[in-house]
């Protein structure tokens, strides 16, 4: 992990957030890099979702929603960890710590942090929302909570978008979405934060049809990974036993990853029952049922949830990809993501800065910007250029050589196999373009 977050902050991957004020505790902002990788991420993700299907329609809530929306949902009252301070230091515990040897709140456990002997408290419930203020007066405002998921303003507009795009139960409604959570014990790197985005899918059907779409959602998320080309191995379902479902799931799978630091969640696969729907029903007092008028009956629909987070598949994305391989004695470090996701698509390096090829690389460069993102880079030894391309995961080096201003060809480097073929200058576009389809 040391190398891979040293790699995202070297090549424009990911920085800390608010960096030369000594950071903010597990906030992360995306360079130049990273924000082209999530990016290329979530388009796929709503291309896959959205645009593919004819059943599922896009959403874009927004953060802040009425704070009795958090009451219906179960937030409000439980959406809380059990945590322990210690009197003496002031640090804050997790009561699940596994550094809190013993039983929480026992006397003879140690703090974790200044090794002291009784000073931790019993354990306490302490909310994950973040709280603010809508309004002028701060006194005055109401308290209202920024969204700790995005879920929730897909419930509160179902009708609405049922209405509007003319759907039929089974459909489904896909949003990304930033969404924040007070984190108690946030870390490795950017995989739990306190500010994230989601990737969540909500897919509406007819009670007694639930378990046959969870059962189709599991099996086609699994897929839609392995398609970026995560490596399969290291992927698995986890599913929750009676003790870890949470209070509005009647089945759950989460899709977990093999890290550095352990098998781990980064996605979530949820039969949600008609839970959110009756609730947000009870509370707005609103009727939500969906009105079948062939078959003449109504009912609240059950809800299977997808529920991704962007910034930890992108994390993964990296995790996978990262290699280190040795090439002729020596070490070269690659990520070999998927050319389809790489931020870049293709650099394209002049052989040296003389006798033309400068201007033919820019003509090249200048060409290929209009459709992919792509890097010219003029500086230092060809070897330095294609390892710099290499740690930034760029599939294709582009090369104008001597050769290239007499017979305006160039040199195709294969950022995974190494492999270099001469292809017509005009002809690039069309290679590159063949080659980073999803
Ligand atoms: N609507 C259901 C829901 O939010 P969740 O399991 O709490 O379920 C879903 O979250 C996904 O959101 C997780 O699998 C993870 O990828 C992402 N996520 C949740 N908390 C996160 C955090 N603190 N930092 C980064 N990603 C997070």
């Amino acid at each position: 992990m040391d190398k891979l977050v040293s790699l995202a902050k070297r090549r424009g991957f990911v920085f800390q957030s608010s960096e030369i004020y000594g950071g903010l505790g597990s906030v992360w902002d995306y360079g130049p890099l990273g924000a082209e990788l999530k990016r290329n991420l979530k388009e796929r993700w709503w291309r896959s979702m959205v645009h593919e299907r004819e059943d599922i329609e896009g959403l874009d809530a927004a953060i802040l929603m009425h704070p009795k929306v958090w009451e219906a949902s179960g937030h409000v009252a439980g959406f809380t960890d059990p945590l322990v301070d210690c009197k003496q230091c002031k640090n804050r515990f997790r009561a699940d710590d596994p550094r809190l040897k013993g039983p929480p709140g026992d006397p003879d456990t140690n703090c974790p942090v200044c090794g002291n002997k009784g000073t931790l408290t019993a354990p306490r419930m302490f909310n994950l929302m973040f709280k603010t203020f809508m309004g002028p007066v701060e006194e005055d405002a109401a308290v209202i909570y920024l969204r700790p998921e995005t879920a929730q303003g897909i419930y509160v507009n179902y009708l609405n978008v049922l209405q509007s795009s003319r759907q039929k139960v089974p459909f489904g409604i896909a949003q990304i979405g930033k969404a924040f959570r007070n984190e108690i014990t946030p870390g490795n790197f950017t995989f739990r934060t306190r500010e994230f985005e989601q990737m969540e899918m909500q897919f509406f059907v007819k009670p007694g049809a639930d378990q046959q779409w969870f059962e189709f959602w599991k099996a086609e998320r699994m897929k839609w990974y392995q398609g970026l080309g995560i490596r399969a191995e290291k992927l698995r379902f986890h599913h929750h036993g009676p003790d870890e479902l949470a209070h509005y799931a009647k089945d759950a799978y989460d899709i977990q990853y093999e890290f550095p630091f352990g098998w781990q969640e980064f996605e979530g696969i949820h039969n949600r029952t008609d839970f959110d729907l009756m609730r947000h029903q009870e509370h707005s007092g609103k009727k939500l049922e969906y009105v079948d008028a062939a078959a003449n009956e109504r009912y609240i629909p059950y809800i299977i949830e997808t529920s991704a987070g962007a910034d930890r598949a992108a994390l993964v994305l990296l995790v996978d990809a990262y290699r280190e391989e040795q090439v002729e004695g020596e070490t070269r470090v690659v990520l070999r993501l998927h050319p389809s996701l790489a931020p870049l698509k293709a650099a394209v390096f002049p052989l040296v800065n003389k006798d033309g090829m400068p201007e033919l690389a820019r003509r090249i460069y200048d060409d290929l910007r209009g459709r992919f993102n792509v890097f010219y880079d003029d500086g230092g030894s060809i070897g330095r250029r294609y390892r710099r391309q290499d740690e930034a995961g760029t599939p294709f080096g582009i090369t104008v050589d001597g050769q290239s201003t007499q017979d305006q060809t160039v040199t195709l480097r294969d950022r995974d196999t190494l492999l270099q073929e001469r292809v017509g200058a005009d002809h690039v576009s069309e290679y590159l373009s063949a080659r980073v389809k999803a």
